[in-house]
């Protein structure tokens, strides 16, 4: 569902935060029938990006249905309302990489759940899904920072920029603290939990 529910967020970008979307592709100049770039190194100096697989027009159809739509590239806004290109780039590129690869693991589980048993007994199995079992959270992580690093400067799109809504209330840094404390301690206790849990379980086995 998340490539579904993805291409539906970034047609939406594309009408309502045009820079995000150029920054989440590291688009920089203005083009009908756009490329859509795989990977690739951003050099922000001189507005490329090297290495990376270019698709030709699929950024114009992914973002409007149109293979020959103008998609706005970074220039067309002012240097100081443009959000930090390679971060947005590369959270995006690893939220849909990742995105891509859990979709081939899911639909690799179910062929061998419906046809092919006798890989459910090969540790290189395991091994595959024992790694992909974190990468959902890292694409969570990386879905966060493309949409709040991808919105800066600002906190109300067009209206008010994230410097002026920092609260002057003093002494919130303390209740950072606290945040950091709680969750660093329930980080420890679950781990020693699960630990435990697992131990045990290896105990009873044998
Ligand atoms: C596979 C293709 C994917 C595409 C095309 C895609 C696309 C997008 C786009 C365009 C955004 C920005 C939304 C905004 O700023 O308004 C976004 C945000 C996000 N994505 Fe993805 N995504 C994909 C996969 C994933 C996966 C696999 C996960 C997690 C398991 C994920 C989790 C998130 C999260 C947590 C956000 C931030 C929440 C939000 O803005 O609604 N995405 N995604």
């Amino acid at each position: 569902m998340q490539p579904i529910s993805g291409d539906i967020s970034a047609k939406d970008i594309a009408k309502r935060q045009p820079a995000k979307l150029a920054a989440m592709e590291a688009h920089y100049h203005t083009e009908n029938g756009a490329p859509l770039y795989i990977g690739g190194i951003v050099d922000n100096e001189k507005q490329e990006v090297n290495y990376k697989i270019a698709i030709p027009k699929a950024l114009s159809f992914l973002a409007f249905g149109d293979f020959d739509a103008e998609v706005k590239g970074l220039n067309d806004f002012p240097e100081n309302e443009r959000p930090n290109v390679a971060i947005v780039h590369y959270a995006f590129q690893t939220m849909v990489g990742l995105g891509t690869m859990l979709l081939f693991a899911g639909v690799l589980f179910f062929i061998t759940l419906s046809r092919k048993k006798e890989w459910f007994s090969k540790p290189y199995f395991w091994l595959l899904f024992s790694v992909m079992a974190p990468m959902g959270f890292i694409a969570l992580e990386a879905g966060w920072i493309v949409t709040e690093v991808g919105r800066q400067p600002w906190i109300i799109h067009g209206i008010m920029k994230t410097k002026d809504a920092v609260t002057p209330v003093p002494g919130i840094v303390y209740s950072f603290y606290m945040y950091v404390l709680v969750y660093s301690t329930l980080t420890i206790a679950v781990t020693w939990l699960m630990n435990r849990q697992i131990k045990a379980l290896n105990a009873s086995k044998y």
